[in-house]
């Protein structure tokens, strides 16, 4: 049972999600009550087979969506053609793929919806023409939104762009595009557990879901009273806040998020609004997330809460989860589980949670925090629109200092990520300033036999890459329950930190410069998963270049221990007048030719165990 400290009434009226009378773009109908808050329709396009041209088997139209997002296609017919492996050909404007079937569900007594694999962008509002080759029967096919990128209504839109143009969060945000790079930390009650759970590991555990180690309870559905008890046992030593804010001055981090509250529910901090916090229901008896604000704030670093706000194991019943599947089913809707508790979900409504236990505890953090910078939300799934605005609101309203990330839902962040260890390509143009959040193993929490520890050199590529594509790098660290911080993970921070310290002219307070990188390939980092399997491999050579700016300074940086001639192709004659080239670190000024074929220079004395060198270019102001 939920133990929420205060009370308001319990609202029965179940959340009735969803639903959706008509859309523009459809001619479905759901027999569900309205609700504004959720029209799932709102962004579908239903092209009708009568509407097609035809040649042979494939069928012809063309369409434009509202919102350039990600879609899916779904076929709607009266007999299931599709069963597991038959696939069908599509073409969307220079998009071409074979899709796959997803699943099958039935609508209406009798009307199957094929549900196809293939994710694809559309990126802009223009006429596109898309066909499909098929022999199936169908009647229509439908285009709809990805269930990860909830597109908005756009009801929102001009009151949170006043918000997020604001001096405040304008100020915020370039604060934050100078400080490059901040620690993230993963540390709740799931720590001391270690990613085992009575001796099985969760890599091994029985129910699907991300294996990071901050899943535990999901992983093996651990029914809430059992996992509340493992608050009786978290005692991390006092030092834990001291020791992380050392660490993130030796490494160079300029700001710090921790999991105020993660999936489980479980509080770090005092909340008069939920008994399951490090207060009131762990041995420590103290507020941790104070105690770490008052550090950094003595060490000049900037602070920041994660907040999963959208997933709530303990008290956010089954996240909406029955609500939005029913309406979906009726519509032929993939309903995705979304890391939602319905194994023991607590017997409030997912709303109840929200008005009793997220926006307070949004509230209380911003009240005992006054110089927050920023809350980093989670979880969002089936977060409606206009919670997710209020969430945003709410903030704004108390400290219009603080920043929000994407993940509060919809298009309400004030910047932008590209997805857990994932870097955006060089080419993606996206519309708000970015981060990308890493993990140094391939877990958040401290997951106890996880030794793929990133390597310096492997976490400094990502960093340098990021930089050079105009980002920041929030990189994870995951403490132990006592709130020690595994030394490899240390150290292996600490080394980068090295090349950070001597080098920072080319980091902090830089921009992306006309050319990201030559030299080298497209980044490997592709999610969490992905660097998991794959490992990490690859070869520096001092024909690769990464490039940052600030004023009339061009950095290129390498990554080897390069001595003798180089020359960086991006810079060639044309490309901006010489005034000076050194090496970061070194006084000493290097001769140099500028020609057509780019600047050349020889590179001396760098040490053999640096991580790499920069060579600062200083441009004429002409
Ligand atoms: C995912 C995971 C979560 C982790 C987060 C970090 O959303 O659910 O455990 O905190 O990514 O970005």
């Amino acid at each position: 049972m939920k133990r929420l400290k205060t009370h308001t009434a319990i609202i029965c009226s179940l959340f009735t999600a969803s639903i959706v009378l008509y859309s523009c773009t459809t001619k479905e109908k759901a027999n569900v009550s309205e609700n504004k808050h959720f029209n799932q329709t709102d962004n579908w396009i239903v092209l009708d087979k009568t509407d097609a041209t035809k040649e042979g088997h494939t069928f012809s139209w063309t369409f434009e969506v509202k919102t350039p997002s990600d879609y899916v296609l779904q076929l709607v017919s009266t007999e299931a053609y599709f069963k597991n492996n038959e696939s069908v050909k599509i073409k969307i404007g220079a998009q071409e793929f074979e899709a796959s079937l997803l699943k099958n569900h039935l609508i209406n007594g009798n009307e199957i919806v094929s549900e196809f694999k293939n994710i694809f962008s559309i990126k802009n509002t223009e006429k596109q023409t898309l066909s499909i080759t098929t022999e199936a029967d169908f009647k229509s096919l439908r285009i709809i939104p990805h269930y990860k990128k909830p597109i908005g209504s756009g009801k929102y839109h001009q009151e949170w762009l006043a918000m997020h143009q604001s001096k405040e969060k304008q100020d915020a945000l370039q604060r934050f595009k100078e400080a490059k790079l901040g620690m993230f930390i993963h540390w709740g009650l799931y720590s001391q557990a270690g990613g085992l759970w009575k001796g099985t590991k969760i890599n091994n555990a029985p129910h699907p879901g991300p294996k990071v180690a901050e899943w535990l309870m999901y992983a093996f559905q651990i029914p809430r009273e059992d996992y509340r008890a493992l608050a009786k046992t978290f005692n991390p030593d006092k030092s834990f806040a001291e020791n992380v804010v050392k660490l993130a001055k030796d490494v160079g981090m300029k700001y710090i998020v921790i999991t105020s509250k993660h999936h489980d529910g479980f509080a770090l901090f005092n909340s008069k609004h939920s008994e399951f916090d490090m207060v009131d229901a762990t041995p420590y008896k103290a507020d941790i997330i104070k105690e770490l604000y008052n550090a950094c704030l003595e060490e000049g670093i900037d602070f920041g809460v994660y907040y999963s706000h959208g997933n709530d194991w303990m008290d956010g019943s089954d996240g909406n989860y029955k609500n939005i599947k029913k309406v979906n089913d009726s519509l032929g809707i993939y309903t995705h589980p979304n890391g939602k508790n319905l194994w023991d979900p607590s017997e409030n409504t997912h709303e109840s949670y929200l008005e009793n236990k997220a926006y307070p505890q949004i509230k209380e953090l911003l009240t005992m925090l006054p110089e927050l910078r920023l809350i980093w939300f989670d979880g969002t799934g089936f977060t409606t629109e206009a919670q997710a605005f209020q969430f945003y609101k709410l903030v704004y309203e108390r400290n219009p200092n603080v920043l929000v990330n994407r993940r509060v839902g919809y298009a309400f962040g004030d910047y932008l990520d590209a997805g857990d260890n994932k870097i955006p390509s060089a080419s993606e143009t996206l519309e708000k300033y970015w981060e990308t959040c890493g993990t140094t193993n391939n877990s958040w929490g401290y997951k106890s036999y996880d030794d793929d520890w990133k390597s310096p050199k492997e976490l400094l590529y990502y960093f340098v890459d990021i930089l050079s594509k105009g980002g920041n790098y929030l990189l994870n660290i995951g403490p132990d329950g006592k709130g020690h911080v595994p030394e490899t993970s240390a150290e292996n921070l600490r080394d980068m930190g090295k090349w950070i310290h001597q080098n920072a002219d080319a980091v902090y307070g830089t921009t992306r410069w006309k050319t990201p990188n030559e030299g080298q390939e497209e980044t490997l980092l592709d999610g969490t998963g992905h660097r998991a399997a794959k490992g990490f491999k690859r070869d520096f050579t001092s024909k690769d270049f990464w490039f940052t700016a600030k004023e009339h300074k061009v950095y290129a940086i390498s990554l080897t221990q390069t001595e003798g001639d180089i020359l960086i192709k991006s810079l060639k004659k044309g490309e901006g007048d010489i005034e000076q080239v050194k090496v970061l670190g070194s006084d000493k000024i290097l001769s140099w030719n500028q020609n057509k074929n780019g600047l050349q220079t020889t590179i001396t004395g760098v040490p053999k165990d640096a991580l790499g060198y920069v060579i600062e270019v200083t441009l004429k102001n002409n």
